[in-house]
């Protein structure tokens, strides 16, 4: 079916220019960038994001971060997106990440991974509306 997902490119892609090879990517693998906009979060923007990670203990490093440089929010729409956006991006750590996907070509670290996507339609609709009203998804 046709879906939507979210994505983040994060602070360690935007300060290396690498926004528009990453959305190459996502647009070779059929996936439509539907809305996008570059910005600059707070801690505690990016504290809020994350909060289901709040009790992890990378969770502090993750929200500097996500806060040091601007990110490009967007969402993604294509048959299947949330699958397909997440074989893009290749596995978490850049170390597993198959040949060929976003992690394995730009990602630094599992904390600097260049990209986050959705995991689930739940989460992805959450993620969506925390970034965007309904009159920025131009489909
Ligand atoms: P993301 O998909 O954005 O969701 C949560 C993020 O936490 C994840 O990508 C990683 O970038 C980050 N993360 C996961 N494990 C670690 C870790 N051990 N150290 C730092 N960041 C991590």
């Amino acid at each position: 079916a046709l879906e939507r997902t979210f994505s983040i490119i994060k602070p360690d892609a935007t300060k290396r220019n690498l926004t528009g090879a990453i959305n190459a990517k996502f647009e070779a693998a059929g996936l439509r960038i539907v809305a996008q906009k570059r910005i600059h979060l707070t801690k505690a923007q990016a504290g809020a994001f994350y909060a289901v990670h709040a009790e992890r203990p990378f969770y502090d490093e993750l929200c500097e971060f996500m806060a040091s440089a601007p990110i490009v929010a967007q969402v993604l729409e294509g048959e299947g997106a949330i699958a397909k956006n997440r074989e893009v991006m290749g596995a978490t750590n850049p170390a597993d990440a198959d040949a060929g996907t976003i992690r394995a070509e730009f990602a630094q670290s599992v904390g600097e991974n260049s990209v986050h996507g959705s995991d689930a339609p739940e989460t992805a609709a959450e993620e969506i509306a925390y970034f965007f009203s309904g009159l920025e998804l131009v489909g």
